[in-house]
């Protein structure tokens, strides 16, 4: 989704600021620009599309200065176009302040009919101009830009993260945060802003995290960072850990087949240090709960949006074999404003990659809101949700830089299964089940490696796949999560539509759909209702689907009643999902290169959502 960055040095700005750009690409946004000053001296330049347009732009028409800001937007009142990318200007004549913005102002509205009548000229359909015209009009009644731009928060409902120059006042920048995360880069005699550190990372590791209401003030020599309420913050310095080759494509033709390989290692990344052989169990070091705390646990809500919702699914039926607790999962989104009934023996996970999603986040502050310990499972180190969670568990991916989520969901059912594994240790699951688990998720890499090795094949069945309009995936018992998952997949990078549904449900509805022309794709791996599943696909059949199927290999009964067979190896149950996602992973990719689409920046998806 959007994103900042931002650049006050000895430096040029603006290749810095571009670079900074590209790195946020793959968050997913429609226009970019840059508002750079030189001296008193401010240019903005502004284009719909790729960064690649406004550097062509910046190219034949330079900004130069060493101070600046810059934005990645991703449309939300009002479409792509140059007017409506940011940076938007303020003032009545001349601009007197440049601002680009993350997150959504809510009385927009209100605001605009009320600078209008003061006489503030609007050039953009979008939310965010109030807030450059409210600083004006702040700087405009003699103030400086720091105090101007604290004394026109107030006046936004809704969220941001802000970065402001002002041609009035050079040699500053300042950046302001409620509701969207920003990070401060310190470097030698510079500094830097950014929505997401990967922006700055090869340039300092060295960040300052904003928390909600506080704004920073940059110049070359030095930053405050100021409370809205509270006053001035002694800031606390954390480290990035980032390893400069981990967003690299290493060879691979776009960053989701690469992280689709990277899985074996993902899971022995996420399990590394976890596991207790000599108790056939695992343990987290960041839970900050006791055994006797866990003991008494008797539901778990896990709640989250997407792909890490689709993971929370499999940790329920994981959850409840293995632990024999309820679970419920939750569309962070929805639960965020149900009432929905906890109480003190009910433990309360969210899950995200980013650690940034507005719902998931909004999801965790509802919860200890009411009082409730909350625990996170997260990727992203030192993101908004890792922070405020009372605890957690990191699933320790590396960055994921496709929109389309893979290695992250993989990390997710990974942990989950740990999960399982460590709350069933302390009630019913016995030494031999829980090393049953062990050895089970021991084989796992191994296992996604052959599946890996079976992309030939994957690739012959997106040619099926690909000229469809429309297909239904299926699934039963723990394999249904992976068939919401897989139709994600297709639907989110090919742009064809795809139905995830319970294999035997597909009777009450789904089934009017399947002719010639709609293929259905199984995931049917060896196990307690396989017997039920091959009756469903005959029922396919009989109806004239062709029917692609994920299944255990040497599985001939399955073969023979499919279209195209896709084996993976004969695993335990409760490590299937990691291992069957995969071919339904590496089919999404195949059957949108072979339709030509935009594999990592997928139309109208963003990476990271961090609007509601
Ligand atoms: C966006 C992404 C999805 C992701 C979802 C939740 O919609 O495009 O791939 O699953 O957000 O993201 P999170 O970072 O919270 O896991």
């Amino acid at each position: 989704m959007c994103g900042i960055v931002g650049y006050i040095g000895t430096h040029e700005a603006s290749p810095i600021l571009v670079a900074g750009l590209r790195r946020l690409e793959y968050r997913g946004y429609d226009s970019a620009g840059v508002a750079v000053l030189d001296g008193d001296r401010m240019v903005v330049r502004k284009r719909a599309g790729r960064v690649r347009v406004l550097e062509e732009a910046l190219d034949r028409e330079p900004a130069t200065g060493s101070c600046g800001i810059s934005h990645t937007r991703w449309a939300t009142h009002g479409p792509a176009s140059d007017r409506n990318a940011h940076p938007h200007v303020g003032g009545r004549g001349e601009p007197a302040v440049a601002v680009v913005h993350n997150g959504v102002i809510e009385n927009h509205d209100s605001l605009r009919r009320e600078l209008e009548a003061e006489g503030f000229p609007f050039r953009s359909q979008t939310d965010t101009e109030v807030i450059a015209h409210l600083i004006a009009r702040e700087l405009g009644d003699g103030n400086e830009l720091f105090t101007a731009v604290q004394r026109a928060l107030p006046r936004l409902a809704g969220t941001y993260g802000l970065a402001v120059v002002s041609p009035r006042c050079p040699g500053e920048m300042i950046g302001s945060r409620l509701g969207s995360p920003l990070v401060v880069g310190l470097g030698d005699g510079e500094y830097f802003l950014a929505s997401d550190a990967m922006a700055i990372a090869p340039h300092t590791a060295q960040v300052a995290y904003l928390q909600d209401g506080e704004s920073v003030r940059l110049t070359t020599r030095d930053f405050e960072i100021r409370h809205q309420e509270h006053g001035s913050i002694t800031p606390r310095i954390d480290r990035i850990d980032w390893k400069p080759d981990a967003v690299e494509l290493g060879g691979h033709a776009h960053y989701m087949l690469k992280e689709i390989y990277e899985q074996p290692d993902t899971v022995i990344d996420a399990c590394r240090g976890r596991i207790r052989r000599d108790e056939a169990t695992a343990r987290f070091g960041g839970l900050n709960l006791a055994t006797r705390q866990l003991r008494r646990v008797r539901r778990v809500v896990l709640a989250a949006c997407g792909t890490s919702w689709h993971a929370a699914l499999v940790g329920e039926y994981l959850i409840e074999r293995l632990a024999h607790l309820p679970v419920e999962v939750e569309y962070a989104s929805e639960f965020r404003y149900r009432n929905a009934p906890l109480d003190d023996r009910t433990l309360v996970f969210v899950l995200s990659q980013s650690g940034e999603t507005a719902d998931t986040l909004g999801a965790l502050r509802e919860a200890k809101r009411r009082g409730h310990p909350t625990l996170a499972i997260v990727n992203t180190v030192g993101s908004t949700i890792a922070r405020e969670a009372d605890g957690g568990i990191y699933l320790h991916a590396g960055s994921e830089v496709g929109v389309a989520s893979t290695k992250a969901f993989s990390a997710q059912v990974t942990v989950l299964t740990l999960l399982a594994l460590h709350l069933g240790r302390l009630r019913n699951l016995s030494f031999g089940e829980g090393m049953a688990v062990v050895e089970a998720i021991d084989s796992i890499p191994g296992a996604i490696g052959r599946v890996l090795a079976t992309e030939p094949a994957i690739k012959a069945a997106a040619e099926r796949l690909a000229p469809a309009r429309s297909a239904l995936y299926l699934g039963r018992d723990i394999h249904f999560p992976v068939a919401l998952e897989g139709a994600l997949k297709l639907k989110e990078i090919s742009y064809i539509h795809a139905e995830g549904y319970p294999t035997a449900e597909m009777k009450h509805g789904p089934i009017a759909l399947i002719d010639r022309e709609t293929p259905s794709v199984f995931v049917a791996p060896r196990g307690s209702l396989h017997a039920k599943t091959l009756s469903n696909i005959e029922e396919v059949r009989a109806r004239h689907g062709s029917i692609i199927a994920v299944g255990t290999e040497g599985d001939d009964e399955l073969a023979r009643l499919s279209d195209v067979f896709l084996p993976i190896p004969d695993v335990p149950e409760v490590i299937q999902p990691l291992v069957a996602v995969v071919p339904l992973q590496l089919l999404a990719y195949h059957v949108a290169l072979l339709r030509g689409c935009d594999i990592d920046k997928p139309r109208n998806l963003a990476k990271s959502v961090t609007v509601e």
